[in-house]
């Protein structure tokens, strides 16, 4: 297993987000919590949102410990309640950052959730769930920023999605949504280049290791199965997608645009099994019956003589 580290580090120079504003959704855990405290030791100042005020208040002291303790701090952060499924709370975090530190350099959306289940068990209530949070969430996030601030002053956005470039099976639902987003950022980057924004996802492997994942999958144990599937052979860190985020949203990425950038050593390419097929015979191949008049091409009972 991966080893939490709990020194915060980054390859990025010291300084290079000073005086910017950076706003995380799902800072508080995982993923989202590493590129938070990145931005913070690189000088940004960020607002962590989510849904649960507890775990945000619990994250934001730990973070400022930590950037403390480096002789990075005071660290400026501060957090918001929000639920990105609700239009009014996206808002509200947008103009709480405002009134807060007065501009939204960078939107990192983060937020997200999904639960492994087979397709075929999915509820309409779940599907409706992952997707409201996943898509929906997202693009509220997006529109709200740029409405409120990023339309007159420029910004940068980066999505967090997932690796569901072979499908997402036993995750159907977050496959399709997360594959959404990847379409949405480039229409984003598109349609907001004139004013100065530019919208970039970045693409976890399902190899990325936190704790807030494994405790979130349980029994489920995503992670060691999947290192045979890895080409690294090893699990990746939060900190390995935080510096990929870090880099779209600095200088040095400002002719990239509209881009999705994989942090996944190469698994979307390998060739693996993450969902076994069992032998069958259901799936024949199509062939006209010879007495067929071309109007019930029979699909199940191939003839010999292919
Ligand atoms: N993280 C997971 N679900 C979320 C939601 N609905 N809003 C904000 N952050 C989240």
């Amino acid at each position: 297993m991966v080893v939490p580290s709990s020194k915060v580090a980054s390859v990025f120079r010291a300084g290079l987000f000073k005086d910017r504003v950076a706003i995380v959704t799902g800072g508080g855990t995982g993923i989202g919590k590493a590129i938070a405290l990145e931005l913070l030791y690189l000088g940004c100042k960020v607002m962590i949102a989510s849904r649960k005020t507890e775990q945000l208040e619990k994250a934001s002291v730990e973070m400022c410990k930590q950037i403390d303790r480096q002789g990075r701090g005071p660290a400026q952060l501060h957090h918001v309640q929000c639920n990105i499924r609700k239009e009014e709370q996206v808002k509200n975090l947008m103009s709480a950052t405002l009134s807060t530190y007065g501009k939204i350099d960078f939107l990192v959306n983060n937020g997200g959730g999904q639960f492994p289940s087979a397709a075929a068990n999915i509820s309409l209530k779940g599907w409706n769930a992952v997707v409201e949070t996943n898509l929906t969430g997202t693009f509220l996030c997006c529109r709200e920023v740029y409405n409120q601030w990023m339309q007159e002053h420029g910004g940068i956005i980066v999505n967090i999605i997932a690796d569901m470039w072979k499908g997402f099976p036993s995750m159907s639902h977050t496959g399709a949504a997360r594959s959404a987003v990847d379409n949405l950022t480039k229409s984003l980057a598109i349609e907001w280049a004139s004013d100065g924004v530019r919208v970039n996802s970045v693409a976890p492997g399902s190899s990325i290791y936190s704790e807030t994942a494994a405790a979130n999958y349980g029994d489920f144990n995503i992670f060691s199965r999947n290192i045979p599937s890895v080409p690294a052979k090893r699990l990746g860190t939060t900190e390995e997608v935080s510096a990929a985020v870090c880099f779209l949203l600095s200088p040095a990425a400002s002719f990239i645009s509209g881009e999705t950038l994989k942090v996944d050593a190469g698994s979307s390419i390998y060739p693996s099994m993450t969902w076994t097929i069992p032998e069958h015979k259901k799936l024949p191949a199509y062939r006209w019956d010879d007495d067929d008049d071309g109007t019930s091409g029979s699909q199940n009972t191939p003839k010999s003589k292919l």
